[in-house]
């Protein structure tokens, strides 16, 4: 290399060491705005995509210009798997994966979320989400370049195929399309299906030509996606719940000024309420609306079908626990008072 070439080349080299070192929040002295992609697969009128579009509208208001926050929503940047690691590589800044979606970066903690019955109810839920073991949950992903930062409630899933649903025998057989969850698969051997791991964006298409015949997922995402449209049968089991945590790439936000990362917190808690108040009445709305198309047959079983299902799932709790920890599914059987053998 002649001495002006080399030069240049150590004057490029260390131009490309300053700009990889450089600090999000001061990337220039200039006013470009700080840039945040959230990427997510559901569709915008859902408890999720409504609470991503609260989170960017308040933190651009409360960051007056500093902070410019792009929310892509339906997998149009990103399908679920990818999405995870382009968070990790930084293509992204944010995202709400389902909770479902983590075990597969190394947290199988979070499948214990996936256990079926293991929440009645928003309020049971809560008592884990916003108490010590959601925050400790939250805080293992740090180990994964990623820091958690709220989780967004979705709600308690339906099951629907193309015959009714009625008893547990009405699963044999069936191929069910899940999340890329151990539990979730379990869960429906356990009933004697089937499961089927797929791509959110890939489930419709696959319900329509056959590829599988039902699926899981709360009202809101199988209405958004026009699942019933190609689900004849559909049953209110409210057997699982999912929901959401929200994350963003750890390195971006550890170098964001502490101003910025404040009002972005702050911007986080409006859309974490808005998320928590709605997805309840969301679903029901879902619900509604499915009913209303007169494509699909609803079904609520009974208590003596419910409590028939509960009994053939609940045991996959107990095939779990080694994977999951069983000090964690303790307590929440703890926080929330749920006892496996109960008979109702
Ligand atoms: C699914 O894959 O069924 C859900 O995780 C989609 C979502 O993000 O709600």
């Amino acid at each position: 290399m002649t001495r002006p070439s080399l030069r240049r080349g150590l004057m490029s080299a260390a131009l490309g060491l300053w700009l990889s070192c450089s600090l999000p929040g001061q990337a220039s002295a200039s006013d470009a705005p700080i840039v945040i992609k959230f990427s997510h697969v559901v569709a915008p009128d859902t408890p999720k995509g409504k609470a991503a579009e609260v989170f960017a509208k308040r933190a651009m208001a409360l960051g007056k210009g500093r902070i410019k926050v792009e929310v892509y929503p339906n997998s149009q940047l990103y399908k679920d798997k990818e999405e995870m690691e382009a968070l990790q590589l930084g293509s992204v800044q944010m995202l709400a994966p389902s909770l479902s979606k983590f075990a597969p970066l190394g947290v199988k903690e979070f499948e214990v979320f996936d256990l079926p019955f293991i929440f009645d109810d928003y309020k049971d839920l809560h008592k884990v989400t916003q108490g010590p073991v959601g925050a400790r949950l939250l805080k293992k992903l740090g180990a994964h370049g990623i820091t958690g930062l709220a989780y967004w409630d979705n709600g308690f899933k339906v099951l629907s195929a193309n015959k009714p649903l009625k008893t547990v025998d009405d699963y044999k057989g069936l191929r069910m399309r899940i999340q890329s969850s151990k539990v979730l698969d379990a869960q429906m051997r356990a009933i004697g299906a089937m499961p089927q791991v797929l791509a959110f964006s890939e489930t419709y298409q696959a319900l329509q030509t056959g590829m599988v015949d039902g699926t899981e997922n709360p009202p809101s995402n199988l209405y958004t996606q026009k699942m019933h449209e190609v689900q004849k049968h559909l049953s209110v089991t409210h057997h699982g719940y999912l929901g959401y945590a929200v994350v963003v790439n750890r390195k971006f936000w550890d170098g964001l000024p502490a101003d910025i990362r404040a009002v972005l917190k702050r911007a986080m808690a409006e859309a974490t309420q808005v998320a928590n108040d709605s997805a309840f009445q969301d679903n029901q709305d879902a619900l509604a609306k499915v009913k209303a198309s007169g494509r699909t047959t609803l079904y609520t079983p009974g208590p003596t079908e419910r409590l028939a299902l509960k009994k053939a799932m609940v045991p996959v709790h107990q095939q779990m626990a080694s994977r999951i920890g069983s000090d964690v599914i303790q307590e929440i059987y703890t926080a929330t008072g749920f006892q496996p053998h109960a008979t109702h």
